[in-house]
């Protein structure tokens, strides 16, 4: 709901659990007044408060005690008074800055699309969207800020465009939005890491200071996601105030968190201004991606069940959505590039014998590909690794029942490859300079629409060459050695001109063909966020397949991410990127944690007691695969050493609860876990167990761990109401 009270210039904006409070004061400055759990009325009486502070610069003459750097200001510019880091910064003839005033508004059903960029959708029904416009009368700049306010979702989205008047000017810096709030005792949680070790759930207090994550690669990157969230202190799973932002989009990108001396914290996400300006010429218009925002008092447990519910509802765009995600075998483990048609059938066999449903035939299918140092870019099929091509491939595989998926890595380019002879000039680089080089290969322009339309082209061509439909869209290497025009002074447009291109590479694609299963990937993780969801309703989560490692990469993706977004393995053991030797039980319940389930190792060298095991782990997850990746997720009791964590359908008549155990202990402790989501008064059947439990009880009491004294113990419950 959003209201507007002209009588004194306040527009509220309502979900079902927080208020967004904005003022036009008597100068047409936009302030904020309040962001936080809903309240009914902002009343008249809720004054600002006005003091005059030392070294706070006045745009009013004789009035001492306004200044905009005490003001909590809706979009911030820099230069004209406020010292905090702003939210626009242009340089234009006229100088720096912009001073922007309230000039017009607008309130309508429905939300805009965001030209070119990935954004949130819904019905008319569902948000309603408040425009505003700033005006600088010096530089004839307007900019306008967009609210998409989702009240049954709880999301408030929020972006900025800058229009030019009949002048030219250069953008420094824009963020999607920034806020200011009246309070700086927080925690900020963010989600770190590294390649094989991607969104390691980090909660730093703010004390003075900033907090600033980002990425410059030309990628959202495996070390830092675009989300920031503004915690209390004492949150719980249960109980607690946090603020989220998440931002849509997929390269370059800034999130901070700034106390002021004032004690205010100032956030915000957006574009990284590093590397980054944009010049717009008279009359043109630049759109911010879009930021997602919101809040709740309930702890930690809503914030991601609200995340998740809005992202699949409002942010994936594929009809895959809340569909059964097929359960794959993927040959990159098992063969890396040595294969043969004959080896890859091979494997096909045996896994369809194991009720697996998909076979996605990863790198090396094409070109001269025998390892990582060639044929990125010639889409074309390798027959003597694949006499009967993709399409032969794929009607043998389909002859065993199962479906058929393909790897791509569309946006690169080797050095040694045909289309390279061909067009060097299409692959990222400074002429003259050596190129840069990461796994032998070089990133293509997608700044240059010919490239583009190629990349279109020749996916195109494969996938209506064979019954594909699945699609691992991989990347691997980030962006160096960007050839900048230099026009107008200098300017860094490459990063974003290359998400845009990219973008609608990928909105043809995926309008193209509708039924095709995309999941994105970036050597796992490394461009695991929402501008990709957006189009690719799953994601490789780490090439770390190692089930310990992956524990704490699920947590952390499954944090804000819905569990069907999660590409999760069974793979090999000694396993490849750690050397870790865990049971089969443990690999088979921590991916089954994941909504996008498969295997990633040779079943043919497998023992026959572990393909029966197999085949029984894949019949529990077409048992469980509806809870797990539709039904709500509560991370329950935890420590360094045990993780547990529940999955509860909608009606809550089945439950999937796994605990484990990294280390055995001597004389460990018993572990008692309370389960959540229940039906307190229904009878839950729990089969393992053989044991029939009340809702209440196994809520209350909770549930004591088998004591078993081995390293890598884990136990998978399922509980079907009765
Ligand atoms: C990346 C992916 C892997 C695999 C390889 C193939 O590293 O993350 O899963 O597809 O590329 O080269």
């Amino acid at each position: 709901m959003i209201r507007f009270y002209a009588e004194n210039g306040l527009f509220h904006l309502q979900t079902c659990e927080f208020s967004y409070v904005m003022q036009v004061l008597d100068n047409q400055q936009l302030v904020h007044r309040y962001f936080g759990k809903k309240v009914n009325r902002f009343s008249s009486s809720n004054k600002m408060t006005y003091l005059d502070r030392a070294f706070a610069p006045s745009p009013i003459s004789g009035n001492r005690t306004f200044s905009l750097d005490a003001l909590p200001l809706e979009y911030s510019s820099n230069g004209l008074g406020d010292f905090r880091s702003a939210s626009i910064e242009v340089r234009n003839d006229f100088g720096v800055g912009l001073d922007l005033k309230y000039r017009a508004h607008r309130i309508s059903k429905g939300k805009p699309a965001l030209e070119g960029l990935p954004s949130s959708f819904a019905t008319d029904d569902e948000v309603e969207t408040l425009e505003i416009d700033l005006y600088d009368a010096l530089t004839d700049i307007t900019l306008t800020l967009f609210y998409s306010v989702f009240e049954e979702a709880n999301f408030l989205a929020r972006s900025a465009k800058i229009t030019t008047g009949e002048h030219a000017t250069k953008i420094e810096g824009c963020l999607s939005f920034t806020l200011d709030m009246p309070r700086k005792d927080f925690v900020v949680h963010s989600l770190m890491g590294r390649y094989g070790y991607e969104k390691e759930w980090t909660r730093t207090p703010l004390t003075s200071g900033r907090y600033e994550i980002g990425s410059v690669r030309g990628a959202s990157g495996h070390s830092q996601t675009p989300f920031i969230a503004l915690a209390d202190e004492a949150i719980t799973e249960d109980s607690g105030e946090i603020y989220t932002a998440h931002l849509v989009y997929s390269g370059n990108f800034k999130a901070f968190a700034e106390t002021s001396p004032l004690h205010h914290t100032r956030w915000g996400i957006g574009l990284n201004d590093q590397a980054f300006s944009w010049q717009l010429e008279a009359h043109q218009s630049f759109q911010t991606p879009e930021a997602l925002l919101s809040y709740t008092d309930q702890g930690l447990t809503a914030m991601t069940q609200t995340s998740h519910a809005f992202i699949k509802r409002h942010l994936v765009r594929s009809s895959f959505v809340d569909k059964a995600r097929p359960i794959l075998i993927n040959n990159w483990e098992a063969t890396y590039f040595d294969f043969t048609e004959e080896k890859i059938l091979e494997l096909a066999q045996t896994a369809s014998q194991t009720g697996i449903e998909l076979f996605v035939l990863d790198d090396g299918w094409f070109g001269r590909r025998d390892d990582d140092e060639s044929s990125l870019g010639d889409w074309f099929v390798n027959r003597a690794k694949l006499p009967h091509g993709l399409e032969g491939l794929a009607r043998s595989v389909n002859g065993l029942g199962m479906e058929f998926g393909l790897w791509f890595e569309p946006e690169m380019i080797s050095i040694d490859s045909e289309l390279y002879r061909a067009h060097p000039d299409w692959a990222i680089q400074i002429t003259g300079r050596d190129p840069i080089y990461s796994r032998e290969q070089l990133v293509l322009d997608l700044s240059q629409d010919q490239v583009c339309d190629y990349i279109i082209d020749s996916v195109t061509r494969i996938l209506e060459s064979a019954n594909i439909t699945y699609v691992k869209w991989d990347m691997n290497r980030n962006i160096t050695s960007m050839p900048e025009t230099v026009a107008n002074g200098e300017r860094y447009e490459f990063h974003h001109r290359y998400m845009l291109g990219l973008y609608r590479i990928l909105e043809t694609l995926t309008m193209r063909f509708p039924h095709i299963l995309f999941e994105s990937c970036s050597g796992g993780g490394g461009r695991n966020d929402l501008g990709m969801i957006y189009y690719m309703p799953q994601a490789w989560a780490s090439d770390n397949t190692d089930a310990i490692g992956r524990l704490s990469i699920q947590e952390g993706t499954s944090l804000i991410y819905p569990v069907n977004s999660l590409g999760a393995h069974v793979s090999a053991v000694p396993n490849h990127q750690v050397g870790r030797v865990t049971p089969l039980e443990t690999r088979g319940n921590v991916a089954m944690m994941g909504g996008a389930f498969g295997y990633e190792l040779d079943l043919t060298s497998l023992e026959q007691e572990e393909i029966d095991e197999i085949t029984e782990q894949v019949a529990t997850y077409k048992s469980i695969r509806a809870t797990v990746q539709n039904g709500q997720c509560y991370r329950l009791a935890r420590t360094s050493n045990t993780q547990s964590t529940i999955y509860v359908n909608e009606d809550q008549s089945q439950a999937v609860f796994t605990f484990v155990k990294i280390l055995a202990q001597p004389e460990a402790p018993l572990i008692q876990v309370r389960l959540k989501g229940l039906d307190p008064e229904a009878q839950y059947h729990c089969p393992r167990l053989k044991e029939t439990f009340y809702g209440d009880e196994l809520m209350n009491i909770g549930l004591t761990m088998p004591h078993v004294q081995k390293d890598y113990f884990s136990v998978q419950y399922i509980f079907n109401k009765l």
